[in-house]
């Protein structure tokens, strides 16, 4: 899968990609990186990008023409490109998102700097436009990168062990249960004996118990849509 960031500041992204899981992923030619700077489409005899507000309000914002010119290039490279923008206003980025994105060919991911970019462009060019929680960053690097994650880590023999997708947090209506490593005792603490003693049953009900519990205390929304759904019967049997 190939990913693109349209963004002025390459340079806050790059370093992602060189260590870990997606270094492992390019090395193996499962993810194709690029980068498009707006700036170097920009017809600005300095190659200004962006300008005041028009109408008033504080802050530059993104001209049209670099953005608008660097994404009708690459539309004209692939014109199957899916454009996401990154901004505060829009819908809310979900695992069920990351999960159906990892299903395209290539993905590109435009990020504003400033107050924004001008509507227009987005108008123009955008197939979805994203958030990545309800709070302001300096620009849509970062948010791009929190996508391109976890996105990335639905593709197919990204990561290692493909069963640590089915079980995880999101992928099904309750939070995942508390994980632990060696030692067992640990500064006085052990971890939960029925984990230790080897009853596979036991420990599934054990771990149900303890995934409602983190459940109702971080996400009681999410909790009560759990009781809801399974009040319903909809849901998986519980294990006894
Ligand atoms: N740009 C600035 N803040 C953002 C956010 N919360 N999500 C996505 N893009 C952003």
């Amino acid at each position: 899968m190939k990913f693109t960031f349209v963004t002025l500041f390459s340079n806050l992204i790059e370093g992602y990609f060189r260590d870990s899981i997606l270094k492992r992923a390019i090395d193996k030619k499962l993810l194709e990186i690029n980068y498009l700077n707006p700036r170097d489409f920009s017809t600005n005899k300095h190659f200004k990008v962006d300008d005041t507000a028009v109408g008033g309000g504080a802050g530059m914002v993104m001209n049209p023409q670099p953005l608008y010119d660097a994404l009708s290039e690459l539309k004209k490279q692939d014109e199957s490109v899916h454009v996401i923008f990154l901004t505060p206003v829009a819908k809310p980025f979900r695992q069920n998102d990351a999960k159906r994105l990892a299903t395209k060919t290539h993905v590109a991911f435009v990020s504003g700097r400033y107050e924004g970019i001008d509507e227009r462009v987005i108008e123009d060019f955008a197939d979805e436009v994203f958030s990545i929680g309800d709070y302001i960053l300096t620009g849509g690097e970062l948010a791009s990168l929190v996508m391109c994650d976890a996105i990335s880590r639905n593709i197919e023999g990204v990561l290692g062990n493909s069963d640590s997708l089915s079980v995880e947090s999101f992928e099904t209506p309750l939070l995942e249960a508390p994980s632990f490593s060696k030692p067992k005792d640990y500064r006085q603490n052990s971890v939960p004996k029925e984990y230790l003693k080897g009853n596979h049953s036991k420990i599934r009900s054990l771990k149900l118990a303890l995934s409602e519990c983190k459940t109702k205390f971080f996400r009681p929304e999410q909790f009560i849509k759990y009781n809801c759904t399974s009040a319903m019967g909809f849901l998986v049997k519980k294990t006894k």
